[in-house]
Protein backbone atom coordinates (compact mmCIF):
# COMPACT_ATOMS: atom_id res chain seq x y z
CA UNK A 1 0.00 0.00 0.00
CA UNK A 2 1.44 3.41 -0.67
CA UNK A 3 0.72 6.37 1.59
CA UNK A 4 -0.24 9.34 -0.20
CA UNK A 5 0.59 12.79 2.47
CA UNK A 6 -1.47 15.94 1.39
CA UNK A 7 0.91 19.13 0.26
CA UNK A 8 -1.06 20.80 3.50
CA UNK A 9 -0.35 17.91 5.71
CA UNK A 10 -2.02 17.62 8.84
CA UNK A 11 0.90 16.27 10.24
CA UNK A 12 3.16 19.47 10.02
CA UNK A 13 4.03 20.31 13.33
CA UNK A 14 4.46 23.25 15.27
CA UNK A 15 7.44 24.38 17.43
CA UNK A 16 6.70 25.07 21.21
CA UNK A 17 6.17 28.88 20.09
CA UNK A 18 3.29 27.90 17.51
CA UNK A 19 5.88 28.56 14.65
CA UNK A 20 5.68 25.82 11.65
CA UNK A 21 8.50 25.13 9.58
CA UNK A 22 8.64 26.66 6.54
CA UNK A 23 11.80 27.44 5.00
CA UNK A 24 14.76 24.74 4.58
CA UNK A 25 18.22 26.51 4.53
CA UNK A 26 20.72 23.87 3.46
CA UNK A 27 24.53 24.00 3.60
CA UNK A 28 25.88 21.86 0.46
CA UNK A 29 29.37 23.21 1.52
CA UNK A 30 31.31 23.67 4.58
CA UNK A 31 34.51 25.29 2.23
CA UNK A 32 34.33 29.15 1.08
CA UNK A 33 36.44 30.90 -1.55
CA UNK A 34 36.54 34.27 0.81
CA UNK A 35 37.62 34.36 4.28
CA UNK A 36 35.26 37.49 5.79
CA UNK A 37 36.53 38.65 8.90
CA UNK A 38 33.00 38.57 10.13
CA UNK A 39 32.45 34.97 8.89
CA UNK A 40 35.39 32.86 8.34
CA UNK A 41 38.81 34.62 10.04
CA UNK A 42 41.61 33.85 8.52
CA UNK A 43 43.32 33.42 11.25
CA UNK A 44 41.10 30.95 12.34
CA UNK A 45 40.60 29.09 8.69
CA UNK A 46 44.02 29.17 7.44
CA UNK A 47 45.52 26.37 5.45
CA UNK A 48 45.50 24.12 8.25
CA UNK A 49 41.87 23.96 8.88
CA UNK A 50 40.00 20.91 8.57
CA UNK A 51 36.94 21.25 6.59
CA UNK A 52 34.52 18.26 6.12
CA UNK A 53 36.15 15.00 4.02
CA UNK A 54 34.18 14.57 0.90
CA UNK A 55 32.41 11.40 2.94
CA UNK A 56 31.43 13.28 5.34
CA UNK A 57 29.52 15.86 3.43
CA UNK A 58 25.74 14.18 2.68
CA UNK A 59 25.25 13.02 -0.93
CA UNK A 60 22.93 14.54 -3.27
CA UNK A 61 20.78 11.96 -3.14
CA UNK A 62 21.03 12.06 1.04
CA UNK A 63 19.84 15.93 0.44
CA UNK A 64 16.97 15.29 -2.02
CA UNK A 65 15.42 12.56 0.38
CA UNK A 66 16.02 14.69 3.32
CA UNK A 67 14.64 17.62 1.84
CA UNK A 68 11.42 15.73 0.56
CA UNK A 69 10.99 14.07 4.34
CA UNK A 70 11.07 17.97 5.49
CA UNK A 71 8.20 18.88 2.66
CA UNK A 72 6.31 16.60 4.15
CA UNK A 73 6.81 18.04 7.28
CA UNK A 74 5.69 21.45 5.95
CA UNK A 75 8.79 23.21 4.29
CA UNK A 76 7.94 24.56 1.06
CA UNK A 77 10.85 26.99 0.56
CA UNK A 78 14.71 25.66 -0.05
CA UNK A 79 17.72 27.53 0.14
CA UNK A 80 20.99 26.18 -0.74
CA UNK A 81 23.75 28.25 1.26
CA UNK A 82 27.27 27.14 2.44
CA UNK A 83 30.48 28.36 2.67
CA UNK A 84 30.33 28.88 -0.59
CA UNK A 85 27.88 26.61 -2.28
CA UNK A 86 28.82 27.00 -5.60
CA UNK A 87 32.40 25.45 -4.83
CA UNK A 88 30.10 22.25 -4.57
CA UNK A 89 30.88 20.18 -8.06
CA UNK A 90 27.60 20.18 -9.76
CA UNK A 91 25.17 21.43 -7.77
CA UNK A 92 22.81 22.37 -10.96
CA UNK A 93 21.97 18.64 -10.45
CA UNK A 94 21.24 18.72 -6.95
CA UNK A 95 19.03 22.24 -7.91
CA UNK A 96 16.81 19.58 -10.51
CA UNK A 97 16.57 17.25 -7.99
CA UNK A 98 15.10 19.65 -5.27
CA UNK A 99 12.96 21.41 -7.86
CA UNK A 100 11.47 18.15 -9.04
CA UNK A 101 10.38 17.00 -5.63
CA UNK A 102 6.59 17.57 -5.45
CA UNK A 103 5.61 20.22 -2.81
CA UNK A 104 8.63 22.58 -3.39
CA UNK A 105 7.26 26.13 -4.24
CA UNK A 106 10.72 27.92 -4.53
CA UNK A 107 14.18 27.13 -4.52
CA UNK A 108 17.23 29.64 -3.91
CA UNK A 109 20.68 29.99 -3.52
CA UNK A 110 22.85 32.41 -1.64
CA UNK A 111 26.26 32.90 -3.07
CA UNK A 112 29.12 35.69 -3.26
CA UNK A 113 28.90 35.85 -6.58
CA UNK A 114 32.30 34.75 -7.88
CA UNK A 115 31.16 31.33 -9.45
CA UNK A 116 27.66 32.58 -10.17
CA UNK A 117 28.42 33.64 -14.10
CA UNK A 118 30.15 30.51 -14.84
CA UNK A 119 27.16 28.17 -13.76
CA UNK A 120 23.89 31.04 -14.10
CA UNK A 121 22.13 29.79 -16.84
CA UNK A 122 22.37 26.43 -15.62
CA UNK A 123 20.89 26.45 -12.19
CA UNK A 124 17.97 28.44 -13.76
CA UNK A 125 17.19 25.93 -16.50
CA UNK A 126 17.51 22.83 -13.60
CA UNK A 127 14.79 25.14 -11.86
CA UNK A 128 16.97 27.74 -9.49
CA UNK A 129 14.79 30.33 -9.58
CA UNK A 130 15.95 32.99 -6.87
CA UNK A 131 19.67 33.63 -6.53
CA UNK A 132 20.64 36.45 -3.13
CA UNK A 133 24.09 37.35 -3.98
CA UNK A 134 26.59 38.73 -0.92
CA UNK A 135 28.53 42.15 -1.99
CA UNK A 136 29.72 44.57 0.90
CA UNK A 137 30.91 47.65 -1.25
CA UNK A 138 31.71 48.43 -4.44
CA UNK A 139 34.88 50.09 -3.36
CA UNK A 140 37.94 47.65 -4.38
CA UNK A 141 39.75 47.95 -1.46
CA UNK A 142 36.89 48.14 1.25
CA UNK A 143 35.79 44.79 -0.80
CA UNK A 144 39.13 42.98 0.00
CA UNK A 145 39.12 44.09 3.54
CA UNK A 146 35.67 42.10 4.15
CA UNK A 147 36.08 38.97 1.66
CA UNK A 148 39.79 38.64 3.42
CA UNK A 149 41.68 39.81 0.59
CA UNK A 150 39.85 37.36 -2.75
CA UNK A 151 37.48 38.51 -5.17
CA UNK A 152 36.56 42.09 -6.29
CA UNK A 153 33.24 43.71 -7.10
CA UNK A 154 33.73 43.15 -10.67
CA UNK A 155 33.63 40.25 -10.84
CA UNK A 156 30.84 40.18 -8.60
CA UNK A 157 29.10 42.47 -10.94
CA UNK A 158 29.74 40.35 -14.13
CA UNK A 159 28.28 37.20 -12.14
CA UNK A 160 25.29 39.50 -11.22
CA UNK A 161 24.91 40.45 -15.12
CA UNK A 162 25.10 36.99 -16.25
CA UNK A 163 22.20 35.89 -13.46
CA UNK A 164 19.97 38.47 -14.72
CA UNK A 165 20.16 37.59 -18.42
CA UNK A 166 19.94 34.28 -17.31
CA UNK A 167 16.62 35.23 -16.17
CA UNK A 168 17.19 34.98 -12.59
CA UNK A 169 15.54 37.92 -11.13
CA UNK A 170 14.92 39.83 -9.12
CA UNK A 171 18.19 39.45 -7.80
CA UNK A 172 18.76 40.48 -3.95
CA UNK A 173 22.26 41.54 -2.84
CA UNK A 174 23.35 41.07 0.87
CA UNK A 175 24.90 43.66 2.34
CA UNK A 176 27.00 43.14 6.04
CA UNK A 177 27.22 46.78 7.68
CA UNK A 178 29.94 47.15 9.99
CA UNK A 179 30.37 50.59 11.46
CA UNK A 180 33.84 52.10 10.47
CA UNK A 181 34.49 49.27 7.72
CA UNK A 182 31.89 50.06 4.97
CA UNK A 183 29.42 52.38 6.15
CA UNK A 184 30.89 54.96 4.02
CA UNK A 185 29.95 52.99 0.80
CA UNK A 186 26.58 52.34 1.57
CA UNK A 187 25.54 55.02 -0.99
CA UNK A 188 27.09 53.96 -3.62
CA UNK A 189 26.08 50.36 -3.80
CA UNK A 190 22.22 51.75 -3.36
CA UNK A 191 22.89 54.24 -6.23
CA UNK A 192 24.48 51.20 -8.49
CA UNK A 193 21.68 49.34 -8.00
CA UNK A 194 18.78 51.86 -8.40
CA UNK A 195 16.39 51.51 -11.54
CA UNK A 196 17.73 47.41 -11.72
CA UNK A 197 15.53 44.52 -10.83
CA UNK A 198 18.39 43.92 -7.78
CA UNK A 199 17.36 44.77 -4.26
CA UNK A 200 19.76 45.57 -2.25
CA UNK A 201 19.56 44.53 1.49
CA UNK A 202 21.43 45.62 4.70
CA UNK A 203 22.18 43.16 7.15
CA UNK A 204 23.24 44.51 10.71
CA UNK A 205 26.53 42.56 11.78
CA UNK A 206 25.24 39.89 13.82
CA UNK A 207 27.33 37.78 16.46
CA UNK A 208 27.32 34.56 14.86
CA UNK A 209 29.72 31.95 15.93
CA UNK A 210 32.12 32.01 18.07
CA UNK A 211 35.00 34.09 16.18
CA UNK A 212 34.03 37.04 14.42
CA UNK A 213 34.83 39.38 17.67
CA UNK A 214 31.63 40.53 17.41
CA UNK A 215 31.28 44.23 19.19
CA UNK A 216 28.14 45.84 19.40
CA UNK A 217 29.61 49.34 18.88
CA UNK A 218 30.38 47.65 15.34
CA UNK A 219 26.74 47.14 14.20
CA UNK A 220 24.65 50.13 12.64
CA UNK A 221 21.12 50.12 13.69
CA UNK A 222 18.77 49.93 10.85
CA UNK A 223 17.12 52.84 11.51
CA UNK A 224 20.25 54.80 11.01
CA UNK A 225 20.86 53.98 7.66
CA UNK A 226 17.38 53.93 6.56
CA UNK A 227 17.17 57.73 7.28
CA UNK A 228 20.49 58.17 5.64
CA UNK A 229 19.18 56.72 2.38
CA UNK A 230 15.81 58.05 2.46
CA UNK A 231 17.89 61.68 3.11
CA UNK A 232 19.00 60.76 -0.96
CA UNK A 233 15.97 59.15 -1.94
CA UNK A 234 12.46 58.92 -0.34
CA UNK A 235 11.70 55.83 0.85
CA UNK A 236 7.93 54.54 1.36
CA UNK A 237 7.49 50.98 3.39
CA UNK A 238 6.69 47.99 1.18
CA UNK A 239 4.21 45.43 2.87
CA UNK A 240 6.22 41.91 3.64
CA UNK A 241 6.17 39.30 0.51
CA UNK A 242 5.46 36.61 2.87
CA UNK A 243 4.53 35.71 6.50
CA UNK A 244 7.54 35.78 8.70
CA UNK A 245 9.86 37.60 6.11
CA UNK A 246 13.32 38.72 7.93
CA UNK A 247 14.27 41.98 5.63
CA UNK A 248 11.55 45.03 6.04
CA UNK A 249 10.98 46.52 2.70
CA UNK A 250 11.25 50.14 1.39
CA UNK A 251 10.33 50.98 -2.41
CA UNK A 252 12.10 54.39 -3.66
CA UNK A 253 9.36 56.95 -4.00
CA UNK A 254 9.90 57.71 -7.15
CA UNK A 255 10.04 54.30 -8.73
CA UNK A 256 12.96 52.99 -9.04
CA UNK A 257 13.10 49.65 -7.19
CA UNK A 258 13.29 48.27 -3.24
CA UNK A 259 15.92 48.06 -0.72
CA UNK A 260 15.87 45.80 2.41
CA UNK A 261 16.94 45.83 5.98
CA UNK A 262 17.84 42.71 7.97
CA UNK A 263 17.45 43.91 11.33
CA UNK A 264 18.34 40.71 13.38
CA UNK A 265 20.29 42.75 16.12
CA UNK A 266 17.86 46.08 16.45
CA UNK A 267 14.74 44.13 16.17
CA UNK A 268 14.87 40.86 16.05
CA UNK A 269 12.42 38.07 13.90
CA UNK A 270 12.23 35.33 16.07
CA UNK A 271 8.64 35.59 16.69
CA UNK A 272 7.61 34.21 13.33
CA UNK A 273 10.99 32.30 12.31
CA UNK A 274 10.15 29.18 10.52
CA UNK A 275 13.45 28.41 9.11
CA UNK A 276 15.58 25.29 9.86
CA UNK A 277 19.05 24.42 8.49
CA UNK A 278 20.48 21.66 7.50
CA UNK A 279 24.56 21.63 7.75
CA UNK A 280 26.76 19.30 4.87
CA UNK A 281 27.30 16.52 7.22
CA UNK A 282 23.50 16.55 7.98
CA UNK A 283 23.17 17.99 11.13
CA UNK A 284 19.69 19.66 11.66
CA UNK A 285 19.39 22.93 13.66
CA UNK A 286 16.71 25.12 14.63
CA UNK A 287 18.21 28.32 15.04
CA UNK A 288 21.23 30.39 13.11
CA UNK A 289 22.62 30.83 16.57
CA UNK A 290 22.35 26.57 17.93
CA UNK A 291 25.01 25.54 20.61
CA UNK A 292 23.97 21.58 18.90
CA UNK A 293 22.00 19.87 16.77
CA UNK A 294 20.59 16.45 15.85
CA UNK A 295 22.68 14.55 13.59
CA UNK A 296 20.38 13.14 10.81
CA UNK A 297 23.19 11.30 8.58
CA UNK A 298 24.32 8.92 11.43
CA UNK A 299 20.68 7.18 11.03
CA UNK A 300 20.34 8.15 7.45
CA UNK A 301 23.54 5.60 6.67
CA UNK A 302 22.60 3.26 8.85
CA UNK A 303 19.11 2.68 6.79
CA UNK A 304 16.71 4.23 8.70
CA UNK A 305 13.27 4.32 6.87
CA UNK A 306 11.10 6.65 6.05
CA UNK A 307 9.16 7.02 9.25
CA UNK A 308 11.79 6.99 11.82
CA UNK A 309 13.70 9.89 9.93
CA UNK A 310 10.30 11.82 10.09
CA UNK A 311 9.82 10.80 13.58
CA UNK A 312 13.20 12.45 14.81
CA UNK A 313 12.92 15.49 12.17
CA UNK A 314 9.13 16.31 13.60
CA UNK A 315 10.63 15.62 17.37
CA UNK A 316 12.96 18.27 16.95
CA UNK A 317 10.72 20.92 15.51
CA UNK A 318 8.06 19.97 18.49
CA UNK A 319 10.79 21.01 20.86
CA UNK A 320 12.31 23.93 19.44
CA UNK A 321 11.61 27.18 21.41
CA UNK A 322 14.76 29.45 20.21
CA UNK A 323 14.51 32.92 19.84
CA UNK A 324 18.61 33.75 20.41
CA UNK A 325 17.94 37.56 18.76
CA UNK A 326 15.06 38.51 21.13
CA UNK A 327 16.71 37.26 23.78
CA UNK A 328 20.14 39.03 22.98
CA UNK A 329 18.27 42.23 22.69
CA UNK A 330 16.97 41.68 26.59
CA UNK A 331 18.37 44.03 29.18
CA UNK A 332 21.73 42.61 30.20
CA UNK A 333 21.44 39.43 28.39
CA UNK A 334 24.84 37.80 28.07
CA UNK A 335 25.03 34.96 26.16
CA UNK A 336 28.65 32.52 26.88
CA UNK A 337 27.33 29.29 25.10
CA UNK A 338 29.65 28.00 22.32
CA UNK A 339 27.92 28.16 18.93
CA UNK A 340 28.09 26.81 15.13
CA UNK A 341 29.75 28.49 13.25
CA UNK A 342 27.65 30.13 10.02
CA UNK A 343 29.89 29.16 7.64
CA UNK A 344 29.19 25.26 8.46
CA UNK A 345 25.39 26.13 9.46
CA UNK A 346 24.61 28.36 6.36
CA UNK A 347 23.67 31.67 6.66
P1 LIG B 1 14.07 35.45 0.96
O1 LIG B 1 13.34 36.53 1.68
O2 LIG B 1 13.22 34.30 0.62
O3 LIG B 1 14.82 35.95 -0.21
O4 LIG B 1 15.12 34.79 1.90
P2 LIG B 1 15.98 35.31 3.07
O5 LIG B 1 15.90 36.77 3.18
O6 LIG B 1 15.70 34.45 4.22
O7 LIG B 1 17.38 34.88 2.53
P3 LIG B 1 18.82 35.25 2.80
O8 LIG B 1 19.60 34.01 2.77
O9 LIG B 1 19.24 36.24 1.82
O10 LIG B 1 18.82 35.83 4.28
C1 LIG B 1 19.38 37.03 4.46
C2 LIG B 1 20.25 37.09 5.66
O11 LIG B 1 19.44 37.33 6.80
C3 LIG B 1 21.00 35.84 6.01
O12 LIG B 1 22.13 35.71 5.27
C4 LIG B 1 21.30 36.08 7.45
O13 LIG B 1 22.36 36.98 7.55
C5 LIG B 1 20.02 36.73 7.88
N1 LIG B 1 19.10 35.71 8.35
C6 LIG B 1 18.38 34.83 7.59
N2 LIG B 1 17.67 34.03 8.35
C7 LIG B 1 17.93 34.39 9.62
C8 LIG B 1 17.49 33.91 10.86
O14 LIG B 1 16.71 32.98 10.95
N3 LIG B 1 17.96 34.53 11.97
C9 LIG B 1 18.80 35.55 11.91
N4 LIG B 1 19.17 36.11 13.04
N5 LIG B 1 19.26 36.03 10.74
C10 LIG B 1 18.83 35.46 9.62
N1 LIG C 1 26.54 39.12 10.41
C1 LIG C 1 25.63 39.36 9.44
N2 LIG C 1 25.59 38.71 8.28
C2 LIG C 1 26.51 37.77 8.07
N3 LIG C 1 26.72 36.97 7.02
C3 LIG C 1 27.77 36.16 7.33
N4 LIG C 1 28.26 36.44 8.55
C4 LIG C 1 27.49 37.45 9.03
C5 LIG C 1 27.49 38.18 10.24
N5 LIG C 1 28.38 37.95 11.21
C6 LIG C 1 25.94 37.03 5.78
C7 LIG C 1 26.78 36.92 4.53
C8 LIG C 1 25.80 36.43 3.53
C9 LIG C 1 24.83 35.65 4.32
C10 LIG C 1 24.88 34.20 4.05
O1 LIG C 1 25.11 35.92 5.69
O2 LIG C 1 27.33 38.10 4.10
O3 LIG C 1 25.15 37.45 2.83
FE1 LIG D 1 32.21 32.77 2.60
FE2 LIG D 1 29.83 33.95 2.81
FE3 LIG D 1 31.26 33.36 5.00
FE4 LIG D 1 32.11 35.28 3.39
S1 LIG D 1 30.18 35.27 4.55
S2 LIG D 1 33.37 33.65 4.28
S3 LIG D 1 31.50 34.52 1.39
S4 LIG D 1 30.39 31.89 3.57
FE1 LIG E 1 15.22 32.19 14.01
FE2 LIG E 1 17.17 31.82 15.77
FE3 LIG E 1 17.31 33.78 13.94
FE4 LIG E 1 15.59 33.96 15.98
S1 LIG E 1 17.80 33.93 16.12
S2 LIG E 1 15.18 34.43 13.82
S3 LIG E 1 14.99 31.81 16.20
S4 LIG E 1 17.29 31.57 13.55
Amino acid sequence: MTTVISLQSPTAPLDRRGRPMHDLRISVMDRCNFRCPYCMPKETFGEGYRFLGTAERLSFAEITRLAGLFVDLGVRKLRLTGGEPLLRAGLEELVGDLAALPGVEDVALTTNGILLGRHARELHAQGLARVTVSLDSLDPGVFRAMSGGYGSPTEVLEGIDVALAAGLAPIKVNCVVQRGVNDHTLLDLVERFRGTPVVVRFIEYMDVGNRNHWDRSRVVPSKELHAAIAARWPLVPVAAGYHGEVAERYAFADGAGEVGFISSVTQPFCGACSRARLSSEGVLYTCLFANAGLDLRTPLRRGADDAELLALVRGAWLGRSDRYSELRAEPHAEDTRRKIEMYYIGG
